[in-house]
């Protein structure tokens, strides 16, 4: 049989193992922090209206750049943002690849701060980016003055920052952003795809975008809009980046159905983030409930918890899923990452742990 290895594939590539949260069937699914809820049947009827709006016109290719969305989710966004601010793509990931095929690329370095969202490095692997795997501290907090040590270090082309960070929950102190940003050599990008779920008060990076024009914040809509499977990211930044990308994404990118469906997503914003708050209750809940029992756990200001689970996590995680719960096993020993569901989800996973954790 031939493999990938047996092909004249790229030497930078060879041996490397693509992204894989498996996909389950599996009654209680809580691993890739989706939204549990689906999307109600209002929703559904405004989406159905508008992508059917577009059927006709399908032997046309979309709007190249996007202009009607982008101007919906700058004025979602707000902070002064307009159309000319923000770029979007088939989600964040590809977003993310953009800017590393405009900044990045052969000879050049891309940064960030594990434990985190791990499409980072394999986003940098892709676009022929230099990874270069800087630390966060013991208990998964960044201080400024550790982020400014390792970036003079390396001096990278790209520094990725991502508040809330996956997987351990925690939000970023805008002191560390400021004094990444008094650092960086090149661009600094931060992946606020949990922004929606933070705590009260918790700053957004895009409150920095003035008089920063090398400073990026990316978006998702497929976590607090429930949009996961409609493939929408975004970014905000000074309009010069936006203009950077465009060198670099496929003609037509985002498909005139994707368009239409996402603004008609972004139109019914209410309706679909009126369960962000239900999310954080959850959230809130299994933090309690598993501290309340003992077990260590990671503050979140996402939709997921990061917690202590044995020496052997892989096989907690199996006696998870043997118990129908689908979590996440994201490679850090010892600790396994939850996402909040719904309350009934909560529950499983919640009385799971009691067996499994005790
Ligand atoms: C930190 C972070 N950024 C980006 C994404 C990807 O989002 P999208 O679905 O927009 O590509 C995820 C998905 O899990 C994530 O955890």
């Amino acid at each position: 049989m031939t493999t990938v290895d047996d092909l004249p594939i790229r030497d930078d590539l060879r041996g490397r193992s693509p992204y894989g949260a498996p996909q389950l069937d599996v009654a209680v699914r809580l691993n890739t922090n989706e939204n549990s809820y689906a999307v109600p049947d209002a929703v559904v009827d405004e989406i159905a209206k508008a992508v059917q709006a577009e059927l006709r016109d399908l032997n046309r290719y979309p709007d190249r750049d996007a202009v009607g969305l982008r101007t919906d989710l700058a004025d979602y966004l707000g902070h002064g943002l307009t159309t000319a601010n923000v770029w979007a793509a088939n989600g964040s990931n590809e977003v993310q690849q953009q800017l590393l095929q405009a900044f990045g690329g052969p000879g050049r370095t891309a940064l960030g701060f594990g434990p985190s969202y791990s499409m980072h490095p394999l986003l940098a692997a892709g676009a022929g980016t230099r990874w270069i795997g800087a630390l966060r501290d013991p208990d998964f907090g960044l201080t400024p003055a550790a982020a400014v040590a390792q970036i003079e270090e390396h001096r990278p082309d790209l520094v990725f920052l991502c508040s809330p960070n996956n997987p351990t929950g925690t939000a970023l102190d805008p002191s560390v952003i400021d004094a990444v940003l008094g650092v960086a050599p090149g661009m600094v990008l931060v992946d606020e795809a949990y922004f929606e779920f933070a705590r009260p008060g918790t700053p957004s990076a895009l409150a920095l975008l003035p008089g920063h024009p090398r400073l990026v914040v990316t978006r998702t809509m497929s976590k607090a809009f429930g949009f996961a499977g409609g493939r929408l990211g975004y970014l905000a930044a000074d309009p010069a980046v936006v203009d950077a990308v465009q060198l670099v994404r496929l003609p037509y990118h985002l498909s005139s159905l994707t368009q239409a469906a996402a603004r008609a997503a972004v139109a019914q914003r209410d309706a679909l983030l009126a369960v962000v708050e239900a999310i954080k209750e959850q959230r809130d809940r299994i933090v309690a409930t598993l501290r309340s029992r003992g077990v260590r756990v990671a503050d979140s200001d996402a939709n997921f918890v990061l917690f202590e689970a044995g020496a052997d996590q892989r096989a907690a995680w199996q006696a998870f899923l043997d118990r129908g719960v689908l979590i996440r096993d994201v490679g850090l020993p010892g600790w396994l990452r939850v996402t909040a569901g719904t309350e009934t989800e909560t529950t499983a996973f919640l009385t799971a742990a009691e067996e499994i954790l005790s």
